[in-house]
């Protein structure tokens, strides 16, 4: 009986809707992304796709909630490289970044962008990499918490600066965007898909991009390495992962969805248009969204230890 009930399941998934958690604020990054996949998901499985935001401590409170979620693949969860940074930032997570999650594929990859409100002085990257570091007592920095995208590269501009900057968290760099526009913090390290807009209409200044090559977008805007600093280098992998446990059938299904969505030229339009692009269909599976969860969790490990950044 177990078993017919487990192939009619199987059989019939997805036969309500789904909830996607993201664990960061409405209006945001990872926000943005996940709209747009969900939109396209849900036509794919013939069931709705209900986003909810579940934002706090870095990205850690959503991916718990779905960690300890029914594994019966109605609740996902869209999240980033921060997945593979707080396997190292936090000593007590209440679940495994590694293996508190079947992995259904990756999404996309983001370049981020130093940005600061529009007044601020410098008037360009070198200059404001020295201004910052003349000012460091003063400046401040927002990020979404430790574990976030924006966390990871403020690490990075740290370092790169030689200074410890104030950082002010949110719970995601959609309200963050609204202080920096409002002038009430002075830069941020955050991803094109939340400043493109911003950065185009003059509400905030871009400095650099912190990929090893310019953006299509920003053929103005200096690479972090142009400027003199590689070691900013970062870019923002998304991936859609179900709880561990949930049936092999329903992750498949997951993933099917995930490349119908990745493969409409209208999201390519989209995400080129916010400088980035969909993963290949070969990456929007469960066996390469694994890979590069282990793959970073061990290439940031040894980085974050140096910094010797940690969150309980
Ligand atoms: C968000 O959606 O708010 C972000 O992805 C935050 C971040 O990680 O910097």
């Amino acid at each position: 009986a177990t078993l017919m009930a487990t192939t009619a399941l199987a059989q019939d998934y997805p036969d309500r809707s789904i909830t996607m958690v993201v664990p960061f604020a409405a209006g945001g990054p990872t926000d943005t992304v996940a709209r747009l996949v969900a939109e396209r998901m849900s036509a794919d499985l013939g069931q709705q796709i209900i986003v909810e935001n579940v934002g706090g401590a870095g990205g850690t409170l959503g991916a718990g909630q779905v960690a300890a979620a029914e594994a019966d693949g109605y609740t996902v969860l869209l999240h980033h490289i921060g997945m593979a940074t707080s396997a190292t930032l936090y000593r007590n997570l209440a679940y495994s970044p590694a293996d508190g999650f079947a992995p259904v594929g990756l999404v996309t990859e983001v370049p981020m962008t130093i940005v600061a409100r529009k007044d601020l002085e410098p008037a360009d990257f070198p200059a404001l990499m020295a201004y910052v570091k003349e000012n460091a007592d003063t400046i401040t920095m927002a990020n979404a918490g430790i574990g976030a995208a924006s966390h990871l590269c403020g690490m990075l501009f740290m370092q790169a600066v030689d200074a410890p900057i104030v950082t002010v968290p949110y719970k995601g760099t959609g309200p963050a965007m609204t202080e920096l526009i409002g002038g009430q913090i002075d830069l941020m390290c955050d991803q094109t898909t939340n400043t493109t807009e911003q950065i185009k209409g003059g509400t905030i200044k871009g400095y650099a991009v912190t990929t090893p090559a310019r953006l299509d977008i920003f053929p103005d805007m200096p690479t972090v390495a142009e400027g003199g600093f590689p070691g900013l280098e970062v870019s923002v992998w998304h991936g859609l992962y179900a709880p561990a446990g949930t049936p092999p059938e329903a992750v498949d299904r997951l993933a099917t969805a995930l490349q119908a969505a990745l493969a409409d030229p209208g999201i390519a339009t989209k995400l080129a248009e916010l400088g980035t692009a969909p993963s290949p269909a070969a990456d929007a599976t469960p066996a390469a969204l694994k890979a590069k969860l282990d793959g970073e969790i061990a290439r940031w490990k040894p980085i974050i230890e140096a910094a010797g950044v940690y969150a309980d």
